[in-house]
């Protein structure tokens, strides 16, 4: 296993880019081992979330303080203001 020089220090949500196979999914897992992940590439939640983005909120405990991870997230670009309603208390990133 390669190691990552990246270091996040932020405690504000951030978008992960790059291209395929490049570890970033691997990175994110290790790096947020107590987040909520969620796998756009799931087929089952991927069309759940296409057709109703606010369900986004099943997904997530209430009141959850953990980061959240929507993995490949350009698939469903509507997630977005689902992250950005004002009651959340979520840290994001995707
Ligand atoms: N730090 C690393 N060292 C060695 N192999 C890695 C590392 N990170 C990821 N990989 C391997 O590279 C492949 C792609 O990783 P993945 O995390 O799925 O990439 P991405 O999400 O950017 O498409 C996987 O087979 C994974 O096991
Ligand atoms: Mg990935």
């Amino acid at each position: 296993m390669y190691s990552r020089l990246l270091k996040i220090s932020s405690e504000k949500s951030f978008f992960l880019f790059g291209p395929r196979g490049t570890g970033k999914t691997t990175w994110v897992k290790k790096t947020f081992n107590d987040a909520v992940y969620i796998d756009l590439l799931e087929a089952e939640i991927y069309y759940e979330l296409l057709a109703n983005p606010q369900r986004l909120d099943k997904y997530i405990p209430r009141n959850n303080k953990n980061w959240v991870i929507l993995d490949e997230v350009q698939r469903v670009p509507d997630i977005l203001n689902e992250v950005h309603r004002p009651q959340r208390h979520n840290k994001f990133h995707s």
